[in-house]
């Protein structure tokens, strides 16, 4: 909660610049850094803000502009069988580096970042004061620990089978790959979406103004209230209903 306090802090000093300014301007790109700087904080370990100076933002709006509508996703949707489509995964991967594909970039530079901490934490120097657990540190403690899997009754009638397995920093990779994808691009349109909406409804802006006002009165916002915004709550169903978000 305070981590997404601060970034969102940030962005409002960022939009403070730009709506001081008098111009028209699109908000879209304030809230792909926002939706960023949130996911990399608390996901990634990025220590402290970095909006409108981190390169995942840029690989990432490159994979979505190619999610869907590129030649390989078309030939999947047109044969969705299973063969065929791992053929296409095959091919995807195989080609990847030429093709310059931006999923394979992401997944690199993911990778990299995913084998630096693993390097910082066999020499101790993972952790600084005062930061806070990400998830590719309970990724890597799932790697170091074996997750054993046994089956009780199977084990009293007819002995012992015990499965064991730890993640592969692929796999942690891969984790990372669809956090940082999933969160981006859905919540920034959303709330891009949103914005738009109480822009072309000055009346109902108005109103959900008022219970921000009458809710959040103290500078720090708290879960607790967040969660009683019931005419915001609203407003963001609507605007996920009138555009359903992650639909494909
Ligand atoms: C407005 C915001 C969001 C919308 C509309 C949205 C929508 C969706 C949808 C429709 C799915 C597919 C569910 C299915 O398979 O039936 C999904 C899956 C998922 N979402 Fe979101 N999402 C949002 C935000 C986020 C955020 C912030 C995160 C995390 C940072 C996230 C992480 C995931 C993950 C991990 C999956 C599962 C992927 C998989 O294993 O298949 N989403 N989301």
């Amino acid at each position: 909660m305070p981590t997404v306090d601060d970034s969102v802090n940030v962005m409002m000093t960022h939009l403070k610049k730009v709506a001081d300014s008098g111009k028209a301007f699109n908000i879209h790109p304030y809230f792909h850094e926002l939706t960023m700087d949130v996911i990399c904080r608390i996901a990634m370990g990025q220590r402290g803000t970095r909006q409108f100076e981190n390169p995942h933002v840029d690989v990432c709006k490159r994979v979505f502009a190619h999610f869907g509508v590129d030649r390989l996703s078309t030939f999947a949707f047109l044969f969705p069988f299973d063969w065929f489509i791992w053929c296409l995964r095959r091919f995807a991967f195989v080609t990847a580096n030429l093709r310059k594909a931006p999923f394979k970039e992401l997944l690199d530079i993911l990778r990299k970042e995913i084998k630096e901490r693993k390097e910082l934490r066999v020499e101790g120097k993972n952790v600084q004061e005062g930061d806070r657990i990400d998830f590719i540190d309970l990724f890597l403690d799932a790697e170091a620990s074996e997750i054993s899997d046994h089956n009780g009754d199977y084990m009293q009638n007819k002995g012992s089978l015990k499965v064991a397995k730890k993640m592969t920093t692929d796999e942690i990779g891969a984790q990372c790959f669809v956090f940082l994808l999933a969160g981006f691009d859905t919540t920034a349109n959303t709330l891009a979406n949103t914005m738009f909406f109480l822009a072309k409804d000055p009346e109902r802006q108005k109103i959900l103004q008022s219970e921000i006002d009458e809710v959040c009165s103290d500078e720090d916002v708290t879960y607790e209230q967040l969660q009683s915004l019931k005419y915001g709550d609203a407003v963001m169903k609507e605007a996920l209903r009138m555009i359903p978000i992650a639909a494909l």
